[in-house]
């Protein structure tokens, strides 16, 4: 595990801004696994002026995000997809046809999960994995458990989360309850791994996942057993290693 500490949250996003462009340069069409979060926005942003400064063409790359919101649809401004679509994908050359998110609007889990597994192997698997960190150790939806979850699966989101969403809607009627999540094993499925984290309050959980031991109970800690993962830390996430 290769870590990499930034002064700050700007410089960890052009580093990992850098990491992924290289990506795109040596292979046109790779496949990018993607996250949504305050961690990505500013490398999304860096990778927006690249490409609006001629530095970069996503023409040819595929994208696959780690999760979404059960019930929502692409238009409602919390869902992953909508996410996705202004943060990155509206301002870039992707060809949204290549761009996945699992499908929040199917209401047959085990179909929507699978389906998603489905889209992941035809796209040759994932090039490069871009994670950022729950406070809680969580990568996608993979909340800490009794063992590591495989392929992509419907995850009940705990009182916490859905409380914490509600404000973000008009009824708790609306507050998804469920979202569908890569597992553990798709994301270690893919060659390279990205995790990207910044801020105080995240220190200890960067300490445990990436110094202590690998268990459930801290889902990130399995990135240790990856053999390409990169970590970019922030001053402050990166306080206590
Ligand atoms: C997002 C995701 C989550 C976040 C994590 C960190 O698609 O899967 O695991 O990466 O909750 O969130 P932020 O970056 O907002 O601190």
């Amino acid at each position: 595990m290769n870590i990499i500490k930034a002064e700050d949250y700007q410089q960890m996003s052009r580093i990992a801004a850098n990491f992924i462009s290289a990506q795109i340069v040596l292979k046109p069409d790779c496949v990018l696994g993607l996250a949504t979060g305050s961690s990505p926005t500013g490398t999304y942003g860096e990778l927006i002026k690249r490409y609006q400064s001629g530095d970069l063409d996503f023409s040819k790359v595929t994208s696959v995000n780690l999760d979404e919101y059960k019930g929502l649809s692409p238009e409602n401004d919390q869902s992953y997809r909508y996410f996705m679509d202004t943060n990155l994908f509206n301002h870039v050359n992707i060809d949204k046809n290549r761009t996945y998110v699992p499908d929040g609007l199917e209401p047959d889990a085990a179909k929507a999960c699978a389906d998603y597994d489905a889209v992941i192997e035809n796209c040759g698997g994932i090039d490069l994995q871009l994670l950022g960190l729950g406070n809680n150790g969580h990568i996608g939806f993979n909340e800490p458990a009794d063992a590591f979850a495989k392929g992509t699966y419907c995850v009940d989101l705990t009182p916490s989360t859905i409380e914490a969403n509600a404000r973000f809607f008009s009824s708790m009627d609306e507050v998804p309850k469920q979202a569908y999540t890569m597992g553990i094993q798709s994301i270690m499925k893919a060659k390279k791994i990205l995790v990207i984290v910044s801020g105080k309050a995240k220190a200890g959980i960067v300490k445990e996942a990436f110094t202590g031991s690998v268990t459930p109970k801290v889902p990130a800690s399995v990135l240790q057993l990856h053999p390409d993962v990169t970590v970019i830390a922030d001053k402050e996430a990166a306080s206590l290693l």
